[in-house]
This record gives C-alpha cells, structure tokens and sequence, in this order.
C-alpha cells in the first residue's frame, strides 16, 4: 500500500527552519518561521501563562473529556476578546480547535458542507497553507490582488477590481489584521468600502486573525474583524491564541461562526460539533484554560497585557530602528513602509535570488517570498541587516 504514496509538497516556511537549524554559522539571523523571540533570541513562557498553569496543575481534580465544542468558557472568552460586543452572543456558534489552523481547517470544512460550489477567494500573496489546505479539500479558489510591489502597501484598487468578480455566495477570506505574509493592512475606510462591496455581492466573509495584539494593540487590531463581524448575516471568524499568548505548541484556537439567528445559531453548533467529532473528536484543552484562566482573572489579564504591550512595543522598535538605519545607508525613505507595516512581517518586496543571496553571503534566513519576521531582529543584529540589504542591491 505505502509504495502508491508520492511525496508531498514541502511548506517552505518549515523547509527554511530545518536549513536555519543545519546552518553551523554562529552569527546567522533567524528571519523565517512566525515565531515570538525576545532580544536573547528566546521565546519565552509569559509570566500570565506560568501564573495561570501553576493553578490549573494545582487546582484540576479530572482530566475527563470536556464538550465535543471545547470549554464553554473558553468561547465566552474568546468570543468577547475578538468579537467584543459587535454581535449579540445568541448568534455565534463556536468551537475550541487544534490552533488557528486547525480553526482554518474546521470553516473550510463547513463551508464545504454548507456551500460545496463556493470559490474561497484569497488575497494575493497569503499565508501558504491557506491554498494548501483549501487544493488539499478539493474546493475551489481564486486570488484577489492585494500587495503592491511598488509601494510595499496594499494594492487597493486592485483589491476592489479583483473583488468585483466574486460571484454570490462565495467566501472571501481576510486577514483580521497584520497581514501574513506582507505587513501591509487595510485602513478601516478601506475595510468600509470592501464590507460594501462584499454585502453587494452577496459573499461570505472570513476572517483569519492570527496576530491580535501584535499591531496597533488589542481593541484596534480586532476593529475590523468586529466591522465584518456586524456588517453580515454570516461570518467566519478563525483566531488563534498560539502567538498572543506564546502557546504555539499548546494548539490552541477557536472557529466562531456568526449567525442568522438563535436557530441558525443551533444548527451551525450542531455541525461545528460534528466536525470536530470527525476530525479529532474533542479538541485540546490545556491551552483552551490556560487562556480562560488568564481572560477571566483581572489581575492575570492586566498582566498578560502589560506583556503583550510590551512584546509589540519592541517590534515596533525593531520596525523604526530598521527603516532609520536604512534611510542613513541609502539616503532615502524608500524603506519606510518597514515602519509602517504592522505584526509579526514585513515583505521586503525582493527577489527569490536576493533572498538566497543574504542566506548565503550573510547568514540571513528569510522566506523566498522575502517576508521577513521583525521579531527575529534585535539591536545587534538591525545593523547587519540594514547593511547586508544595501550590498545586494535591494
Ligand atoms: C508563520 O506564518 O510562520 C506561522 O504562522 C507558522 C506557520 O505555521 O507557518
């Protein structure tokens, strides 16, 4: 039987973190995979998080099956981080997943049972496992422009012109904020007029938010979601918890559907349940009441906040102290839109070649695609960078 397989495609985000890991350089600079890592170039336990494991492991008496949706709590936590009161909770329907992925896995799932015909449209570039998974479940796509070459920002006129030519009924999926993989983001007036455009057409939106409090802050970075969220019937909404509350191994996320009405509500429960039976029966629960535990306690929020602030403070440090030093060896602003960009990314907007050229003369691992992960960065090493950019002729 296993003699019929054929290797797969790799994902080159994973491909690119097992050459950082055989690289024997001493000085190489880790760009690549979507990870968190301080100054030390660790990526540490929050203290909230240590905090809020230390009651559990001392406060849980059972590790019996929670429900098949997860937590309840885990939800209304949830529900109200992201979704803040922008629709009435008798309309959402919600379950815990294995991470955003498997949150992403789960709506493309539905939508398939809900809307077999349906083309999910995706911006153009986009985080690769989204076309992955969507050519894995056999559904059809389509792309939206969406970056700029130019400018480095969002291709909007694009955008709108490519949107134009989504058909009724179908989905079109949207990064909650800081776009993976380019930085770049809609500004809400622009949000506004694809909300518009989108109600005309009669599509389905979905949100993948990912990065919330990685941005402009929590309560901004989730305003477009919750524009989306009140403008429509029906919504997806997948978030994970993986990088604001540093739990990526934990596979912790949530899938919440917006809905019609109570009725609607109670059938779109029933078939997220179904699918999580399906898949993986029920979904994982330690990181699910880690984020419970946090979110509901006030002091263990403000402290997890304070955190969060902090880790966005520094990249957002990263992203001027880059563009300044850039702007010094070249004399001009042409790469100020690193300081603007937002999240985790920045696409430096370079050739495939120029990427592998600073991987091999200068130890700097990014993606293909030349998105870079800022975070990886750090006072030391910005200098490098900005240098080691300059003499490849960025
Ligand atoms: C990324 O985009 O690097 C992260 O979301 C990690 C991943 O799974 O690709």
């Amino acid at each position: 039987m296993l003699e019929n397989l054929s290797a797969q495609p790799a994902d080159k985000i994973l491909a690119l973190m097992a050459t950082y890991k055989a690289d024997p350089r001493t000085d190489k600079v880790d760009l690549g995979v979507g990870v968190y890592k301080d100054a030390t170039g660790n990526t540490p336990v929050m203290r909230a998080v240590k905090e809020a494991e230390r009651r559990i492991i001392a406060d849980q008496t059972t590790k019996a099956y929670t429900g098949l949706a997860g937590d309840p709590e885990f939800s209304a936590v949830m529900k109200d981080l992201v979704l803040g009161d922008s629709v009435p909770n008798e309309r959402v329907a919600a379950i815990a997943t294995p991470g955003g992925t498997g949150a992403i896995r789960q709506a493309l799932e539905l939508i398939r049972l809900a809307a077999p015909k349906a083309t999910v449209w995706l911006s153009n570039p986009t985080w690769p496992n989204h076309p992955s998974i969507i050519k894995y479940l056999g559904m059809k796509m389509a792309e939206y422009r969406y970056f700029d070459n130019d400018t480095r920002g969002v291709d909007f006129n694009g955008m709108i012109a490519d949107l134009e030519k989504v058909a009724e009924g179908d989905v079109v999926l949207l990064h909650g904020c800081c776009h993976n993989p380019t930085g770049a983001n809609l500004t809400y007036g622009q949000m506004e007029q694809v909300i518009g455009l989108m109600r005309k057409k009669g599509a389905v939106p979905f949100v993948d938010i990912a990065y919330q409090g990685f941005g402009d802050g929590l309560a901004d970075d989730a305003k477009a979601t919750r524009q989306i969220a009140s403008s429509f019937e029906n919504c997806l909404i997948a978030a994970s918890c993986s990088k604001n509350f540093g739990i990526y191994r934990e596979r912790t996320g949530i899938l919440m559907a917006v809905t019609k009405d109570a009725d609607q509500q109670a059938l779109t429960q029933q078939n997220l349940s179904f699918l999580n039976r399906q898949n993986y029966s029920f979904p994982p629960d330690h990181g699910a009441r880690v984020v419970t535990t946090i979110l509901k306690d006030p002091a263990l929020r403000a402290e997890w906040e304070a955190e969060l602030e902090q880790t966005r403070n520094g990249m957002l440090a990263l992203r001027q102290q880059l563009a300044d030093e850039l702007k010094r060896l070249t004399n001009s602003d042409r790469f100020d839109f690193l300081a603007h960009h937002r999240g985790m990314f920045s696409r430096l907007g370079t050739t495939p070649e120029v990427v592998e050229k600073l991987r091999a003369d200068h130890g700097i691992y990014m993606v293909s695609d030349s998105r870079m992960n800022i975070a990886g960065l750090n006072a030391e090493t910005v200098p490098v960078l900005a240098r080691a950019i300059v003499a490849a002729g960025v």
